[in-house]
């Protein structure tokens, strides 16, 4: 699955950047408070409106503080994905009850330098771990390969029955990383800058999901 991250579009033009990624699996929206991040971008209401103008199913990101109050606004909106930060939560397992009790898939996301064993018993509560592989904050920064360990241990964890849930990943994915990130064990990778740095964002879509899928046959299979 590939899902673009609307961070690195025109915020000028965001119903028509949406249009320009048809065929993505999910829409990568980023939100960040500038406080958990250095990093300022957009909260619920521009979700609603974003939601109203496409079908493609929202992969919500909150990079915000306090997500306890805030997560489950995003689901009742109608997000498909709503995904707090392992750091920021201070009951994961409530947030995750709560978020599918409003009908969205529950993520979990880990910097790259929180570690995933601590996070294995709570997971079991959800659908998806966002790995990140760069500092939470900005599109466009370079892929940190050593989170590749987790991805290979989650994966790990979610074939041999343990866990049950999508692994995703998400920062500085682009045609030189997201073949290393598939072998490791990815379903789900996010993209910014390698999708709406192109000239044809659904072709680079369609061009990373081939990549992709030739670097682990798991996807063809
Ligand atoms: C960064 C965001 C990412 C960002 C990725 O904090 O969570 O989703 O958009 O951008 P690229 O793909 O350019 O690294
Ligand atoms: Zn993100």
């Amino acid at each position: 699955m590939i899902a673009p991250s609307i961070l690195s579009a025109d915020f000028a033009r965001l119903a028509d950047e949406l249009a320009a990624i048809h065929g993505a699996d999910w829409v990568h929206v980023d939100v960040m408070d500038a406080h958990f991040v250095p990093n300022l971008t957009l909260g619920l209401p521009v979700v609603e409106s974003l939601l109203k103008v496409t079908d493609i199913p929202m992969d919500c990101h909150l990079m915000i503080s306090d997500p306890d109050r805030w997560a489950v606004g995003y689901a009742e909106a109608g997000a498909h994905n709503v995904t707090v930060h392992a750091e920021a939560a201070a009951d994961p397992v409530r947030i995750a009850r709560d978020l599918r009790a409003a009908g969205a898939k529950a993520g979990l996301s880990i910097k790259p330098g929180t570690p995933l064993e601590p996070w294995v018993e709570v997971l079991k509560e959800f659908d998806t771990l966002l790995v990140m592989s760069v500092e939470p904050g900005f599109g466009g920064q370079g892929f940190i390969a050593e989170v590749l360990d987790k991805v290979r241990t989650v994966r790990g964890l979610v074939d041999t029955g343990h866990l049950n849930l999508l692994v995703e990943i998400d920062g500085g994915i682009n045609a030189a990383t997201v073949e290393r990130a598939a072998e490791a064990g990815v379903d789900c990778f996010v993209a910014g800058s390698a999708v709406y740095g192109a000239d044809d964002p659904a072709k680079a879509v369609a061009a990373l999901r081939a990549q992709a899928s030739a670097a682990n046959h798991r996807f063809t299979a």
